[in-house]
Formats: structure tokens, C-alpha cells, sequence
């Protein structure tokens, strides 16, 4: 495996803008718009990427459609953490034979974290013929020069070679939403999580400068983007390669102290790396949300081991509370895995435990599925599957009524929101923890303003609210 991390010169970024003007040139002698369908599957990092790759594709003077049928290039962004992930695309690139058989021209790409795993990306290669081009997440930034390739030379393309990975700064962006920004703050994972996949196609941890973080949010803030999400598998460990002094809750800080009205959030965190002074920053600092997304995989302590997880559940209730204890508001979600190799059911209950305690906001199960390649696919797992799937609804059974009480809780509180839509005759708005809102007046020039809002009643999916002032 390599393991040096790779930044993309300017030189060679410049190379890659000169062929996106060559291919827009291109498109334009033929008097032709044409039209890409961009399909993300997967985590916010993904979709991150998907925004980068639009924003290439625009510079290569593609506009964008929201369905295959008829599209000149479609780019499939693929994940890879789970098995249903992984089978999901593989049955739609293979309906994509007849798109491209209705729509002559038609060309096809394949990135993302299933074309980082060689078994997989080979695969793909040599069953589906119709598959114009391939390449791995470290290979994004060199899109133009695969469609040139593909495009205008008539070749096609197959970009998986193994790297550490790349930073490359100051690529183009499309983004989807207006009020919401996700700004990656670093890339690639170096924890192997014996269950986990994404340290093999994501390359090893890489910061970006804290001056270019920076300078992107200032930007965003400037277009009037009022809510950021640092990005990375694991912030809490930002800055342990660039060696400049600079850890997460310090960029976190530095962050939150620029000026302009919004509201700065992050994901993912490891509990083994989460500081106390991660939550101090939060706690001093205003803008940033009340919310923290803080996975626990499990509640016991010889599954947390087997799990490569660093920390037990003790020192993880540790951080919960110290959290709750300096920020009495915070919102904390979690992701969970049911039926990890060997898991019985007394340390199943573990998990039940603490999510019983803890009482999140809100949880994301879900049922262990074994990636080959990682230590944990190679355990013995003697649990049936239906064992599995009922431990699963137990835990989502738990989690519901936890969530429906929480809900309730809110009523008669008057909570920050960001109000980013209209719905019939209501305005729809999100609390700082990730809430939908409600509210009771339509006054559309409201839209993209942060606004007081009184929650009087509750539904199972969303609260009901007046705005405040
Ligand atoms: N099986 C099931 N869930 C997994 N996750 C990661 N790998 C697997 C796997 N092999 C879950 C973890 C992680 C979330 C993004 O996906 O809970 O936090
Ligand atoms: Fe996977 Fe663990 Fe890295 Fe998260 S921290 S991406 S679960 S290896």
C-alpha cells in the first residue's frame, strides 16, 4: 500500500482546467448544450465529491438533468460500506445498457468507493462492456482529462491506481443547496475499524491547510450560505499531519470566529479522539450548532475491542456527560452496528443499555455487513441472520419511542432555526439539531433567515412552531 500523501500541483490542476476548456470548445462547435446526470450514492462525503465532479463538468460546459434517459454522460458515484450499497449499483449499471442504447452518444462513468476496491473496480471493468470510464477516489481531480480520453479520443478509461490519496485545492463546485455548504476539511481514514471498508479506498488521513478551509468558508459566508458542515471521516484527528500546532477544536474555533451570520457544524467524530476542549470551543462559541453526531458502534466493551475502537463504554458515557454538563441543549445522534461477529445477545443488550441511557436525538442503525478485505470479515459469525434482523427491530422499536418523547419534550421551547423552505402554507425550518420545523406563516422573503421559533405541538416527524419575534 502506498502511503505519501499526494498534493496536486497547481501546474497540473492548471493542465486539467486547459482540457476542460478544450472539451467545452468542443461541445460549443457542435452547438450543443449537453446534459449530465450525476448519481450519488452514500455518505456527505460522497455527495461533497458529487459536487465537485458537477462543478468540473460545468467548466466542461455540461449542464446537468436529473434522470439517465437521455443524458450525454452519466457518472455514478458509488459507496462501498455496505453489501445492499454495493448490489444497488451493480443493478443499475446494468440497466443502463438500454439508456445508452436509446440516447446514441451516450457515455458512463463509475467512481466513488467501490471503484477504490481493485476486486471490485475489475468487476466492473470486464462485466459491463457499456461502462465508458472508471475511476477511484483519488483520481476525481483528473476528471477532464478522462473525458477527453473517452470523449475525443475514443478510448476508454480505467484510473484506480493505489495512492495514499490527494489533496487538491481549488477545484470547481456546483453545489445543491443555497443555505447549506459541506466543506471537507480533510480526507481519508487511518483508524481500521475491523469492520470498515473506507480506510482501503479512501487512502490515509490528509488535513487541508487551515488558511484554505478558511478562506472557503469566508467565501461561503460572503455568498450567503448560512450553514456549514465541516467535513472528514474523522475530524477529531485533523491536523496530526501537517504539523502546524493547529488541532480540530482550534480550526473549529478559528472558524466559528469569522464574521457574518451562520452556523458552522461537523462530522464525523471518533469517541477515542473527541476532547473536552472540542466541547469547551462549542460551548464558547455561538455559532456553532449544538449538535454532535458522535458514533458508538456498540455498547460493549469486548465488541467495542474486536471492533478496533480504542475507547470502551465507559470513557464514552464520559464524554456524553461531560458534554451535556457544559452544553445542557446538545443534541447527540449516533451511528450503531447490530450483529457484529460473535455479538450475543447479553452484549447486544449492552447496546440497548446505553442507547436507553444516553437518549439520543436521534440513531442510524444498522445490521454488520461483512466486507472483504477487512479483519472483521474473516470472524466467525455463527448468529442467524433473522437473530440479527430482530435484534435490529428492537433497537429501532427502542430508538422510535426515545425520538417520539424527545419530540414532546420540545413543546412549549423557543429554539433557534434556520427557515430554508416553503410547504403549502407553512415555512419549513431546521433547529439546530437537524429538526424539521413547521411554521405557521408563509412569509416567503423569511426563507434563508435564522429566526426564533416557538414550538407548540409535535408530530412524529416534525414540530409544529410560531415564529418568536
Ligand atoms: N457493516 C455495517 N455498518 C457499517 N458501518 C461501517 N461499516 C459497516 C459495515 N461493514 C457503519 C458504521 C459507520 C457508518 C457510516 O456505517 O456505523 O459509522
Ligand atoms: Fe470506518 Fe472507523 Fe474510519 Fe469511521 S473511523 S471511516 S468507521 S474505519
Amino acid at each position: 500500500m502506498n502511503t505519501k500523501t499526494t498534493v496536486i500541483s497547481e501546474a497540473e490542476l492548471r493542465r486539467q482546467a486547459e482540457i476542460a476548456q478544450y472539451i467545452k470548445e468542443f461541445w460549443e462547435k457542435q452547438g450543443k448544450t449537453p446534459v449530465a446526470f450525476v448519481d450519488t450514492y452514500g455518505c456527505q462525503q460522497n455527495e461533497a465529491d458529487s459536487e465537485q465532479i458537477r462543478g468540473i463538468l460545468e467548466t466542461c460546459g455540461y449542464g446537468f438533468t436529473d434522470t439517465a434517459e437521455g443524458a450525454d454522460l452519466v457518472v455514478i458515484n458509488t459507496c462501498a460500506i455496505r453489501e445492499h450499497a454495493a448490489q444497488r449499483v451493480f443493478g443499475n449499471v446494468g440497466a443502463l445498457v438500454h439508456t445508452k442504447r436509446r440516447h446514441e452518444g451516450q457515455k458512463i462513468f463509475i467512481c466513488g468507493c467501490m471503484m477504490g476496491k481493485p476486486e471490485i473496480s475489475e468487476r466492473m471493468k470486464n462485466s459491463y462492456r457499456h461502462v465508458d470510464g472508471i475511476f477511484s477516489p483519488h483520481h476525481l481531480w483528473e476528471l477532464p482529462e478522462h473525458l477527453y480520453r473517452v470523449l475525443i479520443r475514443h478510448r476508454k478509461v480505467y484510473a484506480v491506481a493505489d495512492s495514499a490519496g490527494v489533496i487538491a485545492e481549488g477545484l470547481p463546485v456546483v453545489r445543491t443547496n443555497r443555505l447549506k455548504a459541506w466543506v471537507s476539511i480533510m480526507y481519508g481514514c487511518n483508524n481500521f475499524c475491523s469492520y470498515c471498508i473506507v480506510p482501503y479506498v479512501r487512502g490515509r488521513e490528509r488535513s487541508r491547510r487551515p488558511e484554505d478551509v478558511l478562506e472557503e468558508c469566508r467565501s461561503l459566508i460572503a455568498q450567503g450560505y448560512k450553514d456549514l458542515t465541516l467535513l472528514g471521516q474523522n475530524v477529531n484527528s485533523y491536523g496530526k499531519d501537517l504539523g502546524l500546532g493547529v488541532d480540530f477544536a482550534d480550526l473549529l474555533e478559528q472558524v466559528a470566529q469569522l464574521d457574518g451570520e451562520f452556523t458552522v457544524r461537523f462530522m464525523t467524530s471518533h469517541p477515542k479522539d473527541a476532547s473536552r476542549k472540542l466541547f469547551d470551543v462549542m460551548a464558547a462559541n455561538d455559532k456553532i450548532a449544538r449538535q454532535f453526531h458522535l458514533p458508538f458502534q456498540s455498547g460493549n466493551d469486548r465488541i467495542l475491542k474486536a471492533m478496533n475502537r480504542h475507547y470502551d463504554s465507559a470513557q464514552y458515557r464520559a464524554l456524553i456527560d461531560y458534554g451535556r454538563s457544559v452544553m445542557p441543549e446538545i443534541v447527540f445522534t449516533s451511528d450503531v452496528i447490530v450483529g457484529f461477529p460473535g455479538e450475543t445477545e447479553a452484549e447486544f443488550e449492552d447496546t440497548l443499555r446505553l442507547v436507553e441511557d444516553v437518549r439520543y436525538d436521534a440513531l442510524f442503525t444498522f445490521i454488520y455487513s461483512p466486507r472483504p478485505g477487512t479483519p472483521a470479515a474473516e470472524l466467525p459469525d455463527p448468529t442467524p441472520k433473522e437473530e440479527k434482523s430482530a435484534r435490529f427491530e428492537r433497537l429501532l422499536a427502542l430508538q422510535n419511542r426515545i425520538s417520539e418523547e424527545k419530540h414532546k419534550e420540545y413543546i412549549g421551547r423557543t429554539l433557534r432555526v434556520l427557515i430554508d423552505g416553503r410547504e403549502d402554507d407553512c415555512l419549513t425550518a431546521r433547529t439546530d439539531g437537524g429538526r424539521l420545523v413547521r411554521l405557521q406563516t408563509a412569509d416567503e422573503t423569511r426563507i434563508g433567515q435564522f429566526a426564533q421559533a416557538r414550538i407548540t405541538d409535535a408530530t412524529t416527524w416534525s414540530l409544529i412552531g410560531e415564529l418568536a419575534e
